[in-house]
């Protein structure tokens, strides 16, 4: 089983999906550790719930990016981490970071990619009058939410939503996609390659986009 180190800044709902989909004997991975930049987040007591190691490297306290970079490498390395999920993780990993695991970084973003990167981007959509949101799962780049996308799912804006209706809507497909995306991945179904996602078999039916 593929082993995931997960990182996170807040409640980890997508981090619980993930725990939830690894703890199935078919499912082909499994969390060796949970980081999160804030010492706080809620997503930590989700993992020691479950029995994964857990830690904060607290990003403000580390001085530097490349500080809080390297001790953030040297722990996924020593829980032998293969691929690293960005789950609610809101901070940008540079270029030196994304070297450590070529192509095995997912991050999970709540709109339809390329609309909306950055922050708020379900309040960008309702500011925008889009009729379709949803969420994607894509291959990290150094730029912010820009590398090539895995998959996606879409949900319906209603005339009377806000922002907390919305982000329910889409966190809900987020809770399915980001394991249906990893799933993809470790499978090496999707992957990447020259820049670009490359789809190694025919797309499978259950939500993927
Ligand atoms: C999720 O909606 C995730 O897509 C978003 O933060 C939320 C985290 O929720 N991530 C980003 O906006 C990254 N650009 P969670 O902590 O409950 O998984």
């Amino acid at each position: 089983r593929a082993r995931l180190g997960v990182l996170v800044s807040g409640s980890g709902s997508n981090l619980q999906a993930l725990l939830d989909a690894c703890a199935r004997a078919d499912y082909p991975a499994e969390v060796a550790c949970v980081v999160s930049n804030v010492p706080t987040a809620y997503a930590l007591e989700r993992a020691r719930r479950a029995g994964v190691p857990a830690m904060a490297l607290d990003s403000k306290a580390a001085g530097s990016r490349g500080a809080f970079e390297q001790s953030l490498l040297e722990t996924l390395r020593a829980a032998n981490v293969e691929w690293v999920c960005l789950a609610g993780f809101m901070r940008l990993l540079s270029a030196d970071f994304l070297t450590g695991f070529p192509g095995r970084v997912l991050n999970i973003h709540p709109s339809l990619l390329p609309s909306f990167p950055g922050l708020h981007a379900q309040r960008q959509a309702l500011e925008r009058g889009v009729k379709v949101a949803g969420c994607t799962v894509h291959f990290v780049d150094a730029g912010t939410d820009t590398g090539p996308i895995v998959a996606q799912a879409a949900v319906p804006v209603l005339p009377d939503d806000d922002e907390a209706s919305l982000s329910a809507r889409i966190l809900a497909e987020e809770h399915k996609l980001f394991p249906l995306a990893v799933r993809l991945a470790v499978t090496g179904k999707v992957s990447l390659e020259g820049g670009r996602t490359r789809v190694a078999a025919p797309p499978a039916t259950e939500g993927l986009c």
